[in-house]
């Protein structure tokens, strides 16, 4: 059984393969092609925290595959409440031909994997990311070539979404450098894991160290959902820790990109974001793409180049 749960799931040969799958499919879909892959098929979304990017790609892609969605969020579930996530998982395998959960605990996604019977996806845990850094992944590919030997600057806390985006990028050969305020850089885990990889995986506490012939510039808000409760404190400790046009200035080859949802004036500015070098709309739009080649490694893997 196949599952998605970190980005380390495949391997770089296999990501490499999908990211050239996702671009062919985008290409296909450019041209008005139909698939039917998923026909008789359903996957069932179930989203403990909010989202529009992740919902709404995966929505449409499983449609444009001939498959249909059954959408479950927190709030019309027991699980945690009362239901055990195993039994959720297990029902909801008799139903479904794969489960795509956002959800806060990454120990949830094991659950569900280990009873489900069906592929599980990691569509966003408070810990990783991983079908984000896919699509960023093909977006820097799409922009700049290659990735391998690329200097990527992530600017601002070292999350669920610089976990999985440098994680991947450094087992795809990039050099990777985190830039955070002390005490909110990568836990040790994700750099533990790093070791080992063909790139480079560098953490430090100031922007200007790491940006200077940055190929890419990232950033991702500075509250992330679940963390509402400190928000203040973090608008203060983060202030330096954003993109803005000194920060391009200074990277004069880089991109700029922003998972979204973004806070404009906080950790981005709206005319970065607004700029030529963003490639943040090709980015939110191959979440599309990555995920549909995902979907149908896992479940119609025949339909696989
Ligand atoms: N980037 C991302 O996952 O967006 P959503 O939270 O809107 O799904
Ligand atoms: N780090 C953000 C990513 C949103 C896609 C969060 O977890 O809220």
């Amino acid at each position: 059984m196949g599952h998605y749960l970190t980005e380390l799931d495949l391997s770089a040969t296999q990501t490499d393969a999908l990211l050239t799958f996702a671009a062919a499919l985008k290409a296909e879909r450019a041209r008005g092609v139909l698939r039917t892959d998923l026909a008789g098929r359903s996957v069932a979304l179930y989203f403990e925290k909010p989202s529009v990017r992740t919902r709404v790609s995966f929505t449409v892609g499983v449609r444009e595959l001939g498959g249909d969605v059954v959408e479950l969020s927190g709030g019309t579930t027991k699980v945690g409440k009362g239901e055990h996530p195993e039994d959720f998982a297990r029902v909801l395998g008799r139903y479904a031909h794969a489960i795509v959960a956002r959800v806060f605990e990454q120990q949830m996604l094991e659950d569900l994997a280990r009873a489900a019977g069906v592929p599980v996806v990691n569509a966003l845990s408070d810990i990783l990311h991983p079908c984000q850094a896919l699509a960023d992944a093909l977006t820097i590919r799409e922009r700049k070539g290659s990735i391998e030997g690329l200097r990527f600057v992530f600017v601002g806390e070292g999350n669920n979404v610089a976990a999985s985006t440098g994680t991947l990028l450094c087992a795809l050969g990039a050099q990777v450098w985190v830039a955070s305020p002390r005490g909110y850089g990568l836990p040790d885990w994700v750099r533990k894991r790093c070791h080992g990889l063909p790139g480079e995986l560098h953490s430090v506490e100031s922007v200007q160290g790491a940006v200077e012939g940055a190929d890419v510039l990232y950033t991702d808000t500075w509250i992330s959902m679940g963390r509402e409760a400190e928000a203040e404190a973090r608008r203060r400790i983060f202030a330096d820790f954003r993109i803005d046009s000194a920060l391009l200035a200074a990277a004069p080859d880089a991109i700029v990109m922003h998972c979204l949802p973004a806070v404009r004036g906080e950790e981005i500015d709206t005319d970065v974001m607004q700029s030529e070098r963003s490639a943040i709309w090709d980015q939110a739009e191959n979440r599309l793409h990555v995920q549909k080649a995902l979907l149908l490694r896992l479940l119609a893997p025949s339909a696989v180049p």
